[in-house]
């Protein structure tokens, strides 16, 4: 096809060659700007950005959050807001003023800690059509790792939640490692916490922590943030339950500020990539749900009650029940219920130790599970599995058998692929599915073998390390990747992270945008009239290699950035 005769089928676009600029690159007929940036101030009262400090504990607390990963947009009488999680912060970015990029004080402590959490806002496009945060908005609204979580469903009030600041259990304080999210058709937003272990750590580092929390990757040190020694609640030598109070998926009702979120234990408890939430045939919600740790499984969540469009729908994800997935190598799989039955386990044990309830029913272990993506126009499924360099080396951390399997074929698994599922009866509730893989990624300049992946892998359109994926309303399937950038060996010719898209009929994949230097490009949502779709770039130059997006010698900052059809018209 010529440019012009591909720029008109089904994608809209021409596929971009692959690059490693300190930008981001589009198709012909396209162009980009920053919405907001890690440190822009919600409200007046804050001060913008200080590229010499990066900004002080109580601005962060006003400011938009570090690393932005999974977002949505919800539109309600004319208003929208934007819910954006920030998932973590890079230590040598965000105290790059300090000696080796550790923390010189509490209060740079502090800030990491604030820069973590979910950013809501309002946004408006000004009379040129750009689309910018409404400062002062009574919907703007921080949510941090110090702000009250309710904890509910059926591990609320547990022993295994309490601590000696909440002898209750069902007042969590915060929620951190927001990684991927979801959106309910009720209008709520989903934030999922992943690896919320890296910050606990024990004053005495050769405390010894239980199994049960060594499961969850948590040990005697943490990743560097110092948690601990601003707040004793993330000293697990003093608090062990803290850490059984993260890990969950929370809902926020972003057009209320003065809520509080809730913590959905009946959505079970692990690494938590993102929730993609769809109405089954029979109306009860069905919510997917991956792990993202080398041989852990992937999930679903069927709600007790049915959802109603004109009712209250506020407790769906409070009851319900959770299934793990199975897959047998003739392309078929299955749901196993995680039951007191199935796993000798409480309701409340199987939501608090969840992957050692899905282990005890034979679960099939997975090469990372990340984002799930629901088709809307047909009823499929597809979970982008990132990588797992341990697939038939090593089992994982509860001892399960990690050999290659159907949905994950290759051994020491550098590229990833992207599985689909497809629901018996056409209803995402049946707990039986055909499935298949729509792409393995690889490089066919460097192998030929299976490491040079799918048939709809080539030259032109590789990439390796599948994450952030989210269907767009025609039936498109995006595709985020955070993968290694080195351009060389294995992925030699891969140039930056990116983002393609998917025709999932065809199985064709093209690439639309190349983000800049050492970014993952993950998060992805659209404006009410679907003319802008609004990309997260996470984490430029986290190798101190990119001053994304102001350039010169300014310090790189994750952000979200408007992308737009010079002729205005619809994008996706
Ligand atoms: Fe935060 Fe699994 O990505
Ligand atoms: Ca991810
Ligand atoms: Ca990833
Ligand atoms: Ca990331």
């Amino acid at each position: 096809l010529t440019r012009d005769a591909q720029a008109a089928d089904r994608f809209g676009f021409a596929q971009i060659p692959t690059n490693t600029s300190d930008t981001i690159t589009l198709p012909k007929g396209f162009e980009w700007e920053p919405v907001v940036q890690w440190g822009d101030p919600l409200f007046s009262d804050t001060p913008e950005f200080d590229d010499a400090t990066r900004g002080t504990a109580a601005s962060q607390a006003r400011a938009f959050g570090d690393n932005n990963d999974g977002m949505s947009t919800f539109t309600k009488n004319g208003r929208t807001v934007m819910a954006v999680n920030n998932e973590y912060t890079n230590r040598k970015t965000i105290w790059g003023n300090r000696p080796e990029g550790k923390p010189a004080d509490a209060d740079d402590i502090e800030k990491g800690m604030m820069a973590h959490g979910i950013s809501v806002f309002e946004v408006a496009q000004d009379t040129a059509g750009h689309w910018q945060v409404v400062k002062d908005s009574d919907l703007n609204r921080r949510i941090t790792p110090r702000s009250e979580i309710a904890l509910t469903g059926p591990a609320a009030g547990h022993d295994l939640l309490k601590t000696d600041a909440d002898p209750s259990g069902t007042k969590a304080l915060g929620t951190w490692n927001n990684c991927g999210n979801g959106e309910t058709p009720w209008g709520t937003y989903l934030t999922c916490e992943e690896n919320f272990n890296g910050y606990f750590s024990a004053a005495d580092e050769d405390h010894a922590v239980s199994a049960e929390l060594k499961r969850y990757g948590i040990s005697s040190k943490d990743w560097g943030y110092g948690w601990a020694k601003v707040d004793e609640r993330f000293d697990v030598s003093k608090n062990p339950n803290e850490p059984n109070r993260a890990g969950y998926v929370v809902e926020i009702d972003p057009f209320d500020p003065t809520s509080t979120p809730k913590k959905r234990t009946a959505l079970g408890r692990f690494k938590h990539e993102n929730a993609e939430v769809v109405i089954a045939a029979n109306g009860k919600a069905v919510v997917y749900l991956g792990d993202d740790e080398r041989g852990e499984f992937l999930y679903r969540f069927v709600s007790e009650g049915t959802y109603s469009a004109t009712g209250d729908n506020s407790d769906l994800l409070e009851t319900g029940a959770l299934y793990v997935a199975k897959f047998h190598d003739d392309l078929r799989g299955e749901w196993l219920a995680l039951t007191p039955d199935t796993t000798g386990m409480t309701e409340a044990e199987i939501r608090i130790h969840t992957r050692q309830a899905a282990s005890s029913v034979g679960a099939t272990t997975m090469d990372r599970p990340e984002w799930v993506a629901v088709n809307p126009t047909k009823v499929e499924s597809y979970v982008a599995l990132t990588n797992n360099k341990n697939r038939g080396k090593k089992p994982n951390k509860g001892g399960d058998d990690t050999s290659v399997n159907g949905p994950n074929p290759r051994d020491d698994n550098r590229y990833g692929q992207i599985l689909r599922w497809v629901p018996d009866n056409a209803d995402h509730a049946a707990d039986g599915f055909a499935w298949d893989l729509y792409a393995l990624a690889g490089n066919p300049d460097v192998h030929d073998d299976a490491y040079a992946g799918s048939e709809n892998i080539n030259s032109g359109n590789m990439f390796n390390s599948p994450d952030g994926m989210a269907f767009d309303s025609t039936g498109l399937l995006w595709i985020q990747t955070d993968g290694k950038y080195s351009n060389e060996g294995n992925f030699a010719g891969m140039g930056n992270n990116q983002m393609l898209c998917g025709d999932t009929t065809t199985g064709e994949i093209r690439r639309f945008l190349v983000g800049p230097k050492e970014c993952e490009v993950t998060g992805l949502c659209w404006s009410p009239d679907r003319r802008t779709m609004f990309v997260g770039i996470q984490h430029p130059g986290e190798k101190g290699n990119s001053h994304f997006p102001r350039g010169g010698s300014s310090v790189p900052r994750s952000g979200v950035f408007a992308v737009r059809r010079t002729d205005g018209g619809l994008i996706g």
